[in-house]
């Protein structure tokens, strides 16, 4: 998911680095916003180095859209962790006062919000700061306590920032309690289908299933309520989550088209075959003395179908997502595969990397839409890295969310 990082002035300032690095390690992606004081701690280097992101400095930076970027930022992000928080910008959020990127972004976002406060331990007990504080979390604001010891100003007592780890763990805990896909209703497909020649024999891919299923898990610990589509794979399916077994392309369609009007994204991560045998038969095919020519014919493209479908039906929903895997020139086939088959985005991936594609627990992705999200691949990811299906799950999700925040259509339109 995509984090917001709130940094403020304080000793503790360079704690928040770990913070970072923590939350990514999660599978996030994080923006770090830094205030004034805060980069009088730390340099924004430090954060752009380990986000792989631009750091956000001021309210009004440079690029066209600028202004907005609080805007922007406060719809995509699914949380904002402040830490270190100083008593100055808990007084703001607490106000309503807006006067920097930070606290304009607390005013915009719907997003949950954690707060580390850090600072003197008379400050942190004046019956302001308290007060400010007992507002906040009246209003929903996730504190984490800090930590007693010796503070920066030489003082023994309360007010040192918290531990990253724990910072890390409160943002998590939110997260889920948070169900960013709470409310919607998700159609992932996964794996490969068999298509059958005969009782015995069938034509497949070596598709394991594994990056759908990592979908599906990732879109039900955000809340959502996820129909999974599989086709046969040696995977556990995931806890809380509908799965529907097909084996043949022709069944996955048929499910696929009937549950599609009722969810807010079909997922098409299932490796479908393209061909399957003109008959099957129903007994055991004998062998041949002089080799075998087989007959078969297309099988129906579903994600073709499901753009086809909504966009003769005028509808915005489902959000059509689909997978392509290719062995060269993968963003302009990719481009290519968004405009024919009608639908939101393409996750491409080039299965002739090492590491990426079928059967492996780790994937590189290229997002293709349309052009109008609002944030790009980080700095540094023009070639895809490799990274867990989980990852690349997460990542997916939040465009899912980002686009889904955009459209308002419900779903039984
Ligand atoms: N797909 C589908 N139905 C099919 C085949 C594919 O819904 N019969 C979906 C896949 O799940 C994937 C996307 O379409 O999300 C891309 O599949 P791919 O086979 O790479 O694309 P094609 O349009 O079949 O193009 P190509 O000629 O490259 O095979």
């Amino acid at each position: 998911m995509l984090i917001a990082l709130g940094v403020c002035g304080g000793i503790g300032a360079y704690k928040a680095v770990e913070i970072a690095r923590g939350l990514q390690n999660n599978g996030h992606d994080v923006v770090a916003i830094m205030t004034r004081s805060a980069r009088r701690f730390v340099g924004p280097l430090t954060f752009e180095a380990i986000t792989r992101r631009r750091v956000i400095t001021s309210q009004f930076a440079e690029g066209a859209n600028a202004d907005i970027e609080h805007i922007s930022l406060a719809t995509a992000a699914s949380l904002l962790v402040v830490a270190p928080a100083t008593a100055n910008i808990i007084g703001k959020f607490a106000n309503g006062v807006a006067d920097d990127f930070l606290s304009s972004l607390y005013l915009a976002t719907k997003a949950p919000v954690v707060i580390a406060p850090a600072m003197n331990t008379n400050m942190l007990e004046h019956e302001a700061v308290q007060h400010n504080l007992a507002s906040l979390v009246a209003r929903g604001v996730h504190v984490v306590e800090p930590g007693a010891g010796y503070l920066a100003c030489g003082w023994i007592g309360k007010g040192r920032l918290a531990e990253p780890e724990a910072v890390v763990r409160a943002a998590e805990a939110v997260l889920h309690s948070a169900g960013s896909l709470k409310g919607r209703k998700v159609l992932v497909t996964a794996g490969p289908t068999y298509e059958d020649l005969d009782p015995v024999r069938f034509i497949s891919n070596r598709s394991s299933g594994k990056m759908g299923y990592a979908i599906a898990t990732e879109a039900a610990t955000r809340g959502g309520e996820v129909v999974l589509v599989t086709g046969p794979t040696a995977l556990q399916p995931p806890p809380a989550v509908e799965v529907v077994r097909v084996r043949r392309a022709a069944e996955m369609h048929a499910v696929v088209m009937h549950r599609a009007p009722d969810v807010d994204a079909v997922i098409m991560a299932a490796a479908v075959a393209d061909y399957t045998p003109r008959r099957t038969e129903t007994e055991k095919m004998p062998k041949q003395a002089d080799g075998l020519v087989l007959a078969l014919e297309r099988t129906p493209d579903i994600l073709g179908d499901l753009g086809q479908w909504r966009s003769t039906a005028g509808r915005e929903r489902p959000l059509l997502i689909g997978f392509a895997a290719e062995t060269s020139a993968v963003d302009a086939k990719a481009r290519e595969k968004l405009r024919r088959k009608k639908v939101d985005l393409i996750v491409a991936n080039d299965i002739s990397r090492e590491g990426a594609g079928f059967e492996v627990d780790t994937n590189a992705v290229t997002f293709i839409d349309d052009g109008t999200q609002d944030f790009g691949p980080a700095p540094g990811r023009d070639v895809p890295a490799i990274r867990s299906k989980r990852e690349i799950a997460s990542e997916l999700l939040d465009r899912v969310e980002a686009m889904l925040a955009r459209k308002t259509q419900p779903a039984r339109g």
